[in-house]
């Protein structure tokens, strides 16, 4: 038996016996539907500035400017469907009494996989939410026709309806967060370089309950060392193995 194999083993036992399971995605868990991450070699920080493009600063200076970015990001993903990783996680949802389901990732994939019940901690690259009256659409046009677009009901500007560099996210929603932690059997992490608070710090509240800790990343991240089980495969490869019945490593 491989190395992999015996930590898919471990990490399906505890899977298998919990009732409440927490998982936390990043850009990564995409990667295989085509969406780009951020911090690999191909990723978008590589090619963009993230203060340039995403930060409210930004967006007063030169709304129109971000939009085009963010035009040109829908449309890089408005072709993108979900990855087995993510069908995974849907069938999880399915066998599970209680699934957590929180992602960094604002293309939709989980839910277009079946997931119901997904937390978008940054919020949804298919939303636009108007900058005066709060109001937030659902729209899927790409390419936008009007950039900047404008809010349907009172005219005033749009912005993305994404969490910036520089934004908080709701109290009420990192408190849910950290109640299903305290409340889960086992944690997964999949897809994450874990270097974007308050998502890099929720595997270390983990370890401080004392839940176990499963990653499934790519790359080395920086709390790895505390985390009990640590798969360096593809999520698409990993996760149907986790917890469907197709149960063999290609
Ligand atoms: N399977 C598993 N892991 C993968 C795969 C894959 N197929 N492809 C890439 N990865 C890993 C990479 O090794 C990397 O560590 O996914 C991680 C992606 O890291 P980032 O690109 O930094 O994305 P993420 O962690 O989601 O970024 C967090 O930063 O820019 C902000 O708001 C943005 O939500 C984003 C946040």
């Amino acid at each position: 038996m491989t190395e992999t194999e015996e930590k898919v083993n471990q990490a399906r036992e505890l899977i298998e016996s919990a009732s409440h399971v927490v998982v936390l995605t990043g850009a990564g868990i995409s990667s295989e539907s085509g969406v780009p991450t951020f911090r690999g070699q191909e990723g978008l920080w590589q090619n963009f500035r993230p203060e340039e493009l995403a930060t409210p600063e930004a967006f007063w200076k030169d709304p129109k400017l971000v939009w085009e970015w963010y035009d040109w990001r829908r449309n890089a993903v408005k072709d993108a469907k979900p990855n087995p990783g993510h069908y995974a996680l849907a069938e999880l949802e399915n066998n599970l009494e209680n699934l957590t389901l929180i992602t960094q990732n604002i293309d939709g994939l989980h839910q277009m996989a079946g997931s119901s019940n997904v937390t978008e901690m940054h919020g949804n690259l298919w939303q636009i939410r108007c900058t005066k009256c709060g109001d937030i659409e659902q729209n899927f046009e790409v390419p936008l026709g009007e950039l900047p677009p404008r809010c349907k009901k009172c005219g005033e500007i749009g912005r993305p309806n994404v969490v910036w560099f520089g934004e908080m996210i709701e109290m009420s929603l990192i408190d849910s967060v950290l109640k299903a932690i305290e409340e889960c059997q086992v944690m997964l992490i999949i897809g994450t370089s874990g270097v974007v608070e308050p998502a890099a710090s929720m595997g270390l509240v983990a370890k401080q309950a004392n839940k176990p800790v499963i990653e499934i990343n790519l790359d080395e991240t920086p709390s790895a060392g505390l985390y009990d089980i640590v798969i360096r495969e593809k999520s698409g490869e990993i996760l149907p193995l986790l917890f469907t019945s197709n149960r063999t490593l290609s």
